[in-house]
């Protein structure tokens, strides 16, 4: 096949990916922005190469005409998440947009691979618009902790390394990394409760200090600039007490001396 063919074929997959890689992202966003903990750690994708894809229809006899329907992972999105508790979350999310529908799943979280290999795989078909129409395609989703991330990562670029002739100890090795990875898995989720709590006070913290600075900000162009220097300094010795709850006080109390300058300005 041509070359030009190829870039035509496989343009659109890569359109999926950096739409599917903003759309995760946003989620992160939103949850962010609510002062909530997000289940999304980060997203990353990619889109396979043309080797790789001519190697993988050779290994598995795939007839190059129908391609794109043998190889369901041309698009791929990988999501981290911090605990296992979050990768069944995103699962939900995922199978509750509208915008993607899964056609299989795999759950080598609860059934791990001979390797010892885990993660939560879904295919989904997602619809990109192009020059030339709407066009539906197959996306690989997978879904895994960080700590299974930092598993699969090792063992791939091993695996790459020895090709079919791993030697026993490394195998035995990677086994024995993947039950400590488990393990590793399980601890966080005990501690998660906690580990969640003062990410999300950290979150609610940085967005009062963000609407702050803000406010204060605004008040430059507006108000008296002995008042808005008072203001700052308030605001410095509030942050240095570490006090939560007076922060949240004190960003209340700007907010409508906000709204009562821009109630005069309006007048
Ligand atoms: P392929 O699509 O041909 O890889 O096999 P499959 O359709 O049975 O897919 P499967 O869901 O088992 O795996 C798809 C992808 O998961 C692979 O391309 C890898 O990215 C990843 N994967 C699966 N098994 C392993 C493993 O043992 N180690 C690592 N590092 N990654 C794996
Ligand atoms: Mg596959």
């Amino acid at each position: 096949m041509e070359i030009q063919l190829w870039r035509e074929i496989l343009d659109p997959y890569s359109l999926a990916v950096n739409e599917l890689i903003t759309k995760f992202n946003h989620i992160i966003d939103e949850y962010k922005h609510a002062g909530a903990y997000s289940p999304i750690e980060q997203v990353t994708g990619r889109v396979k190469t043309i080797s790789s894809i001519l190697e993988k229809s050779q290994k598995k006899s795939i007839d190059l005409r129908n391609f794109e329907e043998m190889i369901d992972d041309i698009a791929g999105i990988r999501i981290i998440c911090q605990f296992v508790e979050d990768i069944y979350k995103v699962v939900d999310i995922i199978k509750n947009r509208s915008d993607m529908t899964v056609t299989h799943e795999k759950n080598y979280i609860e059934n791990a691979k001979k390797s010892g290999y885990r993660s939560y795989h879904m295919i989904v078909i997602y619809a990109v618009e192009t020059l030339k129409g709407k066009k539906e395609l197959q996306v690989e989703i997978q879904i895994r902790t960080l700590a299974m991330n930092f598993w699969s990562t090792i063992e791939h670029s091993l695996a790459y390394k020895y090709k079919q002739n791993m030697p026993e100890e490394i195998r035995e090795r990677l086994s024995s990394a993947a039950e400590a990875i488990l393990i590793l898995d399980r601890e966080m989720s005990v501690v998660r409760d906690e580990i969640m709590d003062a990410q999300n006070s950290f979150t609610i913290k940085a967005n009062i200090v963000a609407d702050i600075l803000t406010n204060i900000q605004n008040l430059y162009k507006v108000a008296n600039k002995q008042e808005v220097v008072r203001i700052q300094d308030d605001f410095f010795r509030i942050y240095q007490n570490g006090d939560q709850n007076e922060l949240a006080e004190f960003s209340h109390n700007l907010d409508m001396i906000s709204a009562r300058y821009r109630a005069q300005s309006l007048r």
